[in-house]
């Protein structure tokens, strides 16, 4: 029962991360690539843009970040932990790289975030959050702490739907709710936070509470 539900909460997973990519790639690269709608809510930043640059670097933020997504989806694969440990290892490491891609371009796109100086704190609170989290998931599994790592994967892998949380969390406050869109935006960014945390907490409670192992070493913890 437990194996079909862990299925389940896979193929969902996957389903949502596919979905997710075809429309992130398409909205910013394709039908948008000028970002119009987006930036039309930028009415009252502290720093001026510059908007070739910014835009250079939201399509390479799109791209790394879906990188980090189908690398981060691939390695929960019970099969590819058991069966292919190399690809796992080096798949990992393209996830890390990824991860600090995504920050960093991050890191350039903060301090212009939509709704100010709040918003572009939280961000960045967000990427020296992803960042310690990932790095702490590299340790765990250097020093074989098979479950350690998974745990701190997991915690490290919802970042990966901060944009889909945001855009949600945005569209029902602005769009349904009718709230002020810089208001909306930031409840959306701190709520994310938020959600990202309980999130993963509540799928290491419900997958990974019965500690497994791969055979790595007999410290599981
Ligand atoms: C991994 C999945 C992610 C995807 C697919 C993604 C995608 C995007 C997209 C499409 C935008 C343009 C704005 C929009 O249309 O929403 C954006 C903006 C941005 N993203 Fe991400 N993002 C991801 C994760 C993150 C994370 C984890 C952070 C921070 C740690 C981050 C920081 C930013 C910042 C600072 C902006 C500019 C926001 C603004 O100007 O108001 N992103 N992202």
């Amino acid at each position: 029962m437990k194996l079909i539900k862990n299925k389940v909460l896979y193929v969902t997973m996957i389903a949502i991360s596919v979905a997710y990519i075809v429309y992130v790639v398409s909205a910013n690269l394709f039908f948008d690539p000028q970002a119009t709608h987006f930036l039309s809510h930028k009415t009252s930043l502290n720093h001026s843009i510059n908007v070739p640059v910014w835009l250079n670097v939201l399509h390479i933020h799109v791209i790394v970040a879906c990188l980090a997504i189908v690398t981060g989806t691939i390695n929960f694969l019970n099969k590819i932990q058991r069966k292919y440990r190399k690809f796992h290892r080096m798949n990992g490491y393209l996830y890390i790289l990824a991860v600090f891609a995504v920050c960093g371009t991050s890191g350039y796109m903060a301090p212009y975030a939509t709704g100010g100086r709040i918003n572009s704190m939280a961000f960045n609170l967000m990427n020296i959050i992803w960042i310690l989290m990932t790095i702490t998931a590299l340790i765990q599994i250097k020093r074989k702490q098979v479950n350690k790592h998974r745990k701190w994967m997991v915690r490290s892998y919802a970042y990966c739907f901060t944009n889909l949380l945001i855009k949600f969390l945005t569209f029902v406050l602005y769009d349904v709710l009718g709230m002020q869109y810089d208001m909306s935006y930031t409840s959306a960014i701190l709520g994310t936070i938020l959600l990202n945390y309980s999130l993963a907490e509540i799928v290491i409670r419900r997958v990974y509470r019965i500690p497994t192992h791969l055979g790595l070493s007999k410290n599981i913890n």
